[in-house]
């Protein structure tokens, strides 16, 4: 009999004849998986989630036997949609960057992973920069030290836990820990390595000098790989436990960013991507590895061979939403995660997102509705969203968030509609500190931005919109109108575990590279124009909010220490 799937694709006889890929993304609060045939559609779906520990404040680690049983459950739950008999060709990965997960010499987890959004590192960092120097750091690695970066936890890891640093013998990320649980075999992909701090993201090779110069054994860091190569084949073992054929080529997979610039369809230079998810990201690519001297865009390599991107991090987009969602709208209802971490489930569009309300609509989209009675520029007010500290522009893990300009005549819709555009307003410092680095033709600017205003969008075309957050009307626009570009909405909007899925179709030979994939596959379903007079309005809001976060840089640390 045939099963209907979500999408409400059908699987006849055909389909059991035709070639599938899974792509799974281990994100922040979940496994989201992606069941997808070699005509690039989705034709099951599957996600689980796993809890966010904070065991003091700032901390944010996970147990990586979660994200073991989440994968499994999840392509479990596939194979149930499907049908076992479903023809499985290859997977592959994607997964949040820079988590730390340490494996000793039997292969077993030596401590919880230390992850992306935990910033205890603030000082390791400031160490780190002062060994290497700061330029000498971008030149090097592309980036400068930041607190969510893999290699200062490593030094934290020396410093406060030297037992379980010397217990490790290999450092992993999250998805190639899984990958490794699936085939055995140790490594990482230059995507999700280039988020270490201690790669070359230049050459796409460990700098080992640097892990020495920062006390690290340079036998730590695992062989490294191209995100469409095979790294490994589905063991026994773990196709007993999933129920997929033994021996099926297990792909590399990359970082989600990255993951999610392929899903996208972002695969050539100059183009680009906004993704509201639980952090806030603008993404160009470049076809030649360049820095901003200013260290606040990070340099990546991509899943496309031979490509970079430049990236723009805002710590708490989708984050900000949801805790407006949990404490305002449904009046102080659980909490997004422990104090500090981005733990969102359920962004617009997600199984908590679309909890229904009177019966009626979804919480998301009475939110959306009282969003859209407000004017642009929310009639003067602003809502800073710093919630977790930030990263772009401001490397601060001790900046604070709030909303200003309150006054009598704003309503609950006001309070809605300004954290959209708080959000879409850091978007466009990112997009900003982006644009003069890729000029026109897409060779290197290379020099430092000043943050001009105006001409925002001018060099980089429309963007892809990705993430939970892309998929509210109201917030689409108010994106389009604040970034000045048009947003193309793709028609599969699982950007990470789409991207992973059509990484695996690579790997196993349906495709001869990645760049074809995604144009073979990924389609653009609607363009948001953005609206002319608006933007003029956003224009001026944003000269206003560039202003605030140097008003209280100052302020933000007595504020964290009130609360210690
Ligand atoms: C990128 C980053 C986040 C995580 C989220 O540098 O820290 O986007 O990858 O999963």
């Amino acid at each position: 009999m045939a099963a209907l799937n979500p999408g409400g694709l059908q699987f006849t006889d055909e389909s059991t004849r035709v070639a599938h890929f899974i792509g799974i993304d281990i994100g922040t609060s979940g496994v989201k998986a992606l069941l997808v045939d070699e005509a690039g559609r989705v034709v099951a779906a599957a996600s689980r989630s796993y809890p966010l520990y904070t065991p003091q404040p700032g901390w944010a680690e996970q147990d990586p036997e979660d994200w073991m049983q989440a994968t499994v459950a999840s392509i479990g739950d596939l194979l149930c949609q499907a049908g076992r008999s479903i023809p499985v060709r290859a997977l592959s990965f994607s997964g949040q960057m820079h988590g730390a997960v340490l494996i000793d010499s039997r292969g077993e987890v030596v401590r919880p992973a230390i992850l992306w959004c935990d910033v205890r590192t603030q000082p390791e960092c400031e160490e780190i920069t002062a060994a290497v120097g700061r330029d000498e750091l971008l030149r090097r690695t592309g980036n400068p030290a930041l607190a969510g970066f893999t290699a200062p936890k490593l030094v934290w890891l020396r410093k406060h836990e030297p037992q379980n640093l010397d217990r490790a013998a290999t450092l992993l990320l999250p998805k190639d820990y899984v990958r490794y649980r699936l085939t055995g075999e140790m490594a990482m992909d230059l995507s999700d390595a280039a988020g270490t701090l201690l790669l070359d993201v230049g050459r796409g090779r460990w700098d080992t000098g640097l892990a020495e110069l920062l006390g690290l054994r340079p036998s730590l860091l695992p062989p490294l790989v191209a995100s469409h190569e095979v790294a490994g084949r589905l063991t026994a073992e773990a196709a007993a436990a999933t129920g997929l054929p033994a021996g099926i080529p297990v792909v590399a997979g990359g970082a989600d960013n990255a993951c999610g610039a392929v899903g996208a369809g972002v695969v050539q230079a100059g183009q680009g991507l906004v993704s509201i998810g639980s952090s806030g990201v603008v993404l160009v690519q470049s076809d030649r590895f360049r820095i901003d001297p200013g260290g606040r865009i990070h340099s990546f390599s991509h899943a496309v061979p031979n490509a970079w991107y430049l990236m723009g991090v805002m710590l708490s987009a989708g984050l900000s939403y949801a805790w407006l969602r949990d404490q305002v709208v449904r009046g102080g209802q659980g909490r997004p995660g422990a104090p500090g971490m981005p733990d969102v489930p359920g962004l617009p569009g997600e199984p908590d997102g679309q909890e229904a309300t009177g019966g009626q609509a979804t919480v998301y989209e009475l939110m959306d509705a009282e969003a859209a009675r407000v004017r642009p520029g929310s009639d003067g007010l602003f809502f800073l969203p710093y919630l977790n500290g930030e990263r772009t522009p401001h490397a601060d893990p001790f900046a604070r968030g709030g909303w200003i300009g309150l006054a009598l005549d704003h309503t609950r819709a006001h309070l809605v509609r300004a954290v959209m555009e708080g959000v879409a307003y850091r978007l466009r410092d990112s997009l900003e500190l982006i644009r003069p680095l890729v000029s026109g033709d897409g060779t290197a600017g290379g020099t430092e931005s000043k943050g001009a205003t105006g001409d925002v969008g001018s060099g980089i075309g429309p963007l892809r919109a990705i993430g939970g957050g892309a998929k509210s009307p109201v917030w689409r626009q108010i994106l389009a109108d604040v970034l000045g570009v048009p947003l193309e909405i793709p028609a599969v909007d699982e950007g990470p575990a789409y991207g992973a899925a059509l990484l695996a179709a690579v790997g196993a030979g349906a495709f001869p590279g990645v760049a074809e994939a995604a144009r073979a596959c990924v389609r653009v379903k609607s363009t948001v124009e953005p609206n002319a007079a608006h933007q003029a309005r956003y224009d001026e809001g944003y000269a206003v909010y560039r202003r605030l976060y140097p008003a209280l840089a100052q302020i933000f640390p007595a504020m964290v220490n009130l609360a210690r």
